[in-house]
């Protein structure tokens, strides 16, 4: 009783410390961003691509309402969400007053560079087959994206200070639930070809080459998301729950699996590269916890998302303007459409982020 008293008041000590230097950075760092990192630089798929998709050909878009419908000016950016993501949360928190713009935008230019950039395209994963089959940006394709911003960087801000920007950013790479859903498990030949646990072996080994490449690129804070539980998402409970209403246990066995395989290899990144701080962002549990006990944190439906029927379409082309049945407010909704967390949940998925987060930026 009395060593847990102690070492509960040591945890809110350390706590307070980490503010304060957190708010003495702040005060340090003044001109002309008062954020605790200079810029955020994010790679993945639609949890938080912003509007690059809106450039492709692919059916994987959402700059049509009611996609973006709570967010600022009720704008349909890009975003898979009625309005923030988990990520834009996470910038707000880190004194971000504007988002990092997404690299095939016209925003993506001049001093807008300066707070990085948003590399991530709905549809994209790990596997580049996976972007291959959806018109997607491939992670080695948002890579050669990255390094043409570098340079764009240097000319904006002179090559001092973008190299101090490229090292003190932050990092977010979140990616891979397309790999099983909307590919290894609908996909007859990749399934005969490797068993869940293979597959797995092969995206860990794409993400291990691609910290590799950006370690190597600059980059040294680095958040990597987990997979959710990919059998409690509304979609797939009802493409491969056999009729249950209840989170597929097999799906999710499946993403906790991954998850310890990205761990390891985490861990055997930061033996390998000296100067890297790497945080993984656990998603899982979080939305696992939301989605069986919706209540306790305010919710009232997990089984269904707010736009369209919320439970089957793993495109978006069931929620779209037409869309009938679509919910009036999405706050007690954890999904906006059958695959995608509401911004409301979002919330609660950022808070997790930002205490797994503040290694890479204290
Ligand atoms: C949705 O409901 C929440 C909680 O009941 C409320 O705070 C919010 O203002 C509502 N939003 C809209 C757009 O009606």
């Amino acid at each position: 009783m009395k060593s847990g008293a102690v070492s509960c008041n040591g945890w809110v000590a350390a706590a307070a410390l980490l503010l304060m230097s957190a708010c003495f950075l702040k005060v340090q760092s003044q001109a002309p961003s008062t954020a605790l990192v200079p810029a955020i630089i994010t790679f993945g798929d639609s949890t938080v691509d912003v509007g690059n998709n809106n450039h492709l050909s692919t059916i994987f878009k959402a700059n049509f309402p009611p996609y973006g419908r709570d967010f600022k000016n009720h704008e349909a950016t890009g975003r898979f969400c009625n309005g923030k993501l988990a990520t834009d949360i996470t910038a707000d928190t880190l004194g971000f007053t504007a988002y990092p713009a997404a690299y095939l935008s016209p925003q993506a230019s001049g001093k807008n560079l300066l707070i990085g950039a948003n590399f991530a395209s709905a549809a994209s994963g790990y596997y580049d087959g996976t972007a291959l089959l959806y018109h997607a940006i491939s992670l080695p394709q948002q890579l050669e994206y990255y390094k043409e911003y570098q340079s764009k960087l240097a000319s904006v801000a002179g090559s001092t200070e973008a190299a101090t920007i490229i090292s003190e950013a932050l990092y977010i790479l979140s990616t891979g639930s397309g790999d099983f859903v909307q590919n290894y498990y609908i996909n007859p030949y990749l399934n005969k070809l490797y068993s869940p646990d293979e597959f797995s072996s092969i995206l860990v080994g794409s993400f291990t080459n691609f910290i590799n490449e950006l370690y190597k690129l600059g980059a040294r804070r680095i958040g990597v998301t987990t997979l959710p539980p990919l059998g409690c998402i509304p979609a797939t409970i009802t493409l491969f729950g056999q009729g249950s209403n209840g989170c597929v246990a097999r799906l999710n066995s499946d993403a906790q699996s991954f998850n310890k395989k990205i761990s390891s290899a985490v861990n055997s990144l930061t033996k390998k590269l000296p100067k890297l701080r790497i945080a993984i962002f656990d998603i899982y549990q979080p939305l696992y916890d939301l989605v069986t006990s919706p209540s306790k944190s305010g919710f009232f439906e997990a089984r269904r998302g707010c736009c369209g029927t919320g439970t089957v379409e793993t495109t978006v082309v069931l929620c779209n303007p037409k869309s009938v049945g679509t919910c009036a407010n999405a706050t007690g909704y954890v999904f906006w459409d059958s695959v995608h967390p509401s911004e409301a949940a979002n919330q609660i998925l950022a808070d997790s982020l930002i205490i797994e987060g503040i290694v890479l930026i204290s």
